[in-house]
């Protein structure tokens, strides 16, 4: 099959079977989900949407971290040493999935969603921080229902490589779906929440052992491990 193939390297072609999945003993601790919200509103419907959600992951078994993204400096004005980029860096290293939900601004995202995404490194050293982890995409918003945020999210789940999850929430009018106390109210968007939720720890509970072998990829361990890290670090990156 090589000869038909001269660029391929036989030694990195690692035939994908049931046999290369070496599972490990399944973890048991409850999945471990990061919610990051996308407004510094002092009334933030993002941010009442994930401490709604962050109940329903703890109902599931889940253990959950809500970051405040007040205080995080924009990205590269200051140095990774600030205390929010590693306090968030560091919850992105303990966490085995996450939750984005950001409010839709002009169309899209807001920039405080992407400024704690620009704050996640691809890679520290060998390690991808994000790469293999599950991700959950929600969005608010103040007119009628729209996917463009969602949309939004994916494309840069993509990007950090993570497993995005099929569902996902789209809040219409997320001024009316909330009461006096800050709590979601029972409602079609509740439900939707809840199922999201429920399909994050799924993912999660199947992939999380298994996510070395996933991400595993052809066409990095051709790459010396070397030639990687200078890669990801070069100042070009
Ligand atoms: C500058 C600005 C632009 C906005 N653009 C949109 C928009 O494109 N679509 C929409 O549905 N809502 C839009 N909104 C409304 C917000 O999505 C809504 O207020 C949301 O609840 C804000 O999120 P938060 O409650 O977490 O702060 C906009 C609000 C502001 C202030």
């Amino acid at each position: 099959m090589t000869k038909q193939m001269p660029n391929i390297v036989a030694d990195a072609l690692q035939k994908p079977t049931q046999e290369n999945l070496t599972l490990t003993a399944p973890s048991t601790h409850g999945p471990r989900i990061l919610l990051l919200h996308g407004s510094l509103r002092t009334v933030s419907y993002s941010r009442l949407m994930n401490e709604e959600a962050a109940r329903v992951l703890e109902t599931f078994g889940a253990e959950t971290k809500v970051f405040d993204p007040s205080g995080l400096p924009l990205p590269d004005e200051c140095d990774a040493t600030h205390p929010k980029v590693a306090e968030l860096r560091d919850l992105v290293n303990w966490c085995e999935g996450m939750v984005w939900c950001s409010p839709e601004r002009h169309g899209t995202i807001t920039g405080i969603m992407k400024a704690q995404i620009d704050w996640i490194p691809l890679s520290l050293g060998a390690v991808r921080p994000t790469q293999g982890k599950t991700l959950a995409v929600m969005q608010v918003n103040g007119g009628s229902q729209s996917f463009n945020t969602v949309n939004a999210l994916r494309v840069l789940g993509r990007w950090m490589r993570m497993i995005t999850i099929p569902n996902q929430s789209s809040v219409a009018k997320a001024f009316l779906e909330f009461d006096d106390d800050g709590r979601m109210k029972p409602s079609g968007f509740y439900n939707r929440m809840v199922d999201v939720m429920e399909e994050l720890v799924k993912f999660t509970l199947l992939t999380r052992d298994v996510s070395s072998y996933l991400t595993d990829r052809y066409s990095e361990r051709v790459e010396s491990g070397k030639d990687l890290i200078d890669r990801v670090n070069s100042k070009r990156a």
